[in-house]
């Protein structure tokens, strides 16, 4: 393939139909609330620019790589062009792909970190169609301390992303488990933050850190960040627990959460063993569905429509 079709228009049906959720009008959801409205995603004739959407929260093991690949994936079946971005020093985002990261020369480090290399030489394509990544290794957990003696230390992933958001629709951050350096840089060049939750225990005091962060990188260096929305995650409707801390999350951020809820199950697990989404592992399993109807929602609701 030559590099002049390599980002050329590609044309996506969309996935299966019998891949798809489908809701009745009124249906009520998971949140307790009935579903709203989401359009079919329409077919592009052009690529971006792109929207960027941090995928934030400084708790870990909340599902954030998770949701990372799978709304990736998901938005790239239904013709987006996407971009994931590693920014956790643990990889997971490129293991997850099946991206050996621990052998790569070029990695996001080296974008942010004086001598930067060219954005085109770390990026690379995964095995799903119209799905790029930036990927990271271990490397980038020197790049928090030797970004703050630079000039601009907030701005180095925006610089690095700028020559390529015009071939893409989507570029999805994955953050680190911290509100460090790092997910500032993330916060400094996102359209919108997605906030995977688990649904475990609500912890309003940790949500309230990550907004306060959000309000100040809005008012300090990049005002058109907005909040794109709460993704409720590993949500079991068993248990009076989970539906209990669904309805404080739902009382507390109203709209902001979003229709789709994520079930808790192991076919995740199994996924990042496998080294790919769900959406190719497993297309037809509830895991599956679930991230399609969320990338219906997201192209609705936070991407930019040009
Ligand atoms: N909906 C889910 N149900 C069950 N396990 C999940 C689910 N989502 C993620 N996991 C698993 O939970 C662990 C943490 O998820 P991960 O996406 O890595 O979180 P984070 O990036 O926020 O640390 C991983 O082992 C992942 O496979
Ligand atoms: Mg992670």
């Amino acid at each position: 393939m030559s590099a002049g079709d390599q980002y050329s228009l590609q044309v996506s049906a969309g996935p299966d139909p019998d891949e798809v959720e489908h809701h009745e009008s009124g249906e009520i959801g998971p949140t307790g609330r009935p579903y709203r409205e989401v359009p079919e995603p329409k077919p592009l004739d052009r690529h971006g620019p792109a929207t960027v959407i941090a995928v934030c929260n400084q708790k870990g093991g909340v599902g954030k790589t998770t949701s990372t690949i799978n709304l990736g994936a998901a938005l790239a079946e239904y013709g987006r062009r996407v971009l994931l971005v590693d920014l956790d020093p643990q990889g997971a985002l490129s293991a997850g792909l099946g991206v050996p990261h621990h052998e790569l020369e070029q990695t996001v480090y080296n974008l942010l970190v004086p001598p930067q290399v060219a954005t085109d030489e770390v990026l690379m394509r995964t095995r799903v169609d119209g799905l790029d990544l930036l990927p990271s290794n271990i490397d980038l957990s020197a790049a928090e301390i030797q970004l703050v003696s630079e000039v601009g230390r907030e701005q180095a992933l925006a610089r690095a992303l700028h020559p390529v958001l015009d071939r893409y629709d989507v570029v999805l951050i994955d953050c680190q488990p911290s509100l460090g350096l790092l997910t500032v840089n993330a916060l400094a060049c996102a359209d919108t933050v997605l906030i995977p939750m688990e649904c475990e225990y609500f912890s309003l005091r940790g949500l309230a850190l990550l907004t306060d962060t959000i309000d100040k990188v809005r008012d300090r260096l990049n005002p058109r960040l907005e909040l794109g929305g709460i993704l409720v995650t590993m949500f079991d409707a068993r248990t009076l627990h989970s539906r209990e801390v669904m309805s404080r999350v739902v009382e507390v951020f109203g709209d902001a959460v979003y229709d789709t809820v994520i079930t808790r199950t192991v076919r995740f697990p199994e996924t990042s063993v496998a080294g790919e989404p769900i959406t190719s592992w497993a297309p037809k399993s509830a895991g599956a569905k679930a991230y399609r109807a969320l990338a219906r929602e997201v192209i609705a609701r936070n991407v930019k429509q040009t």
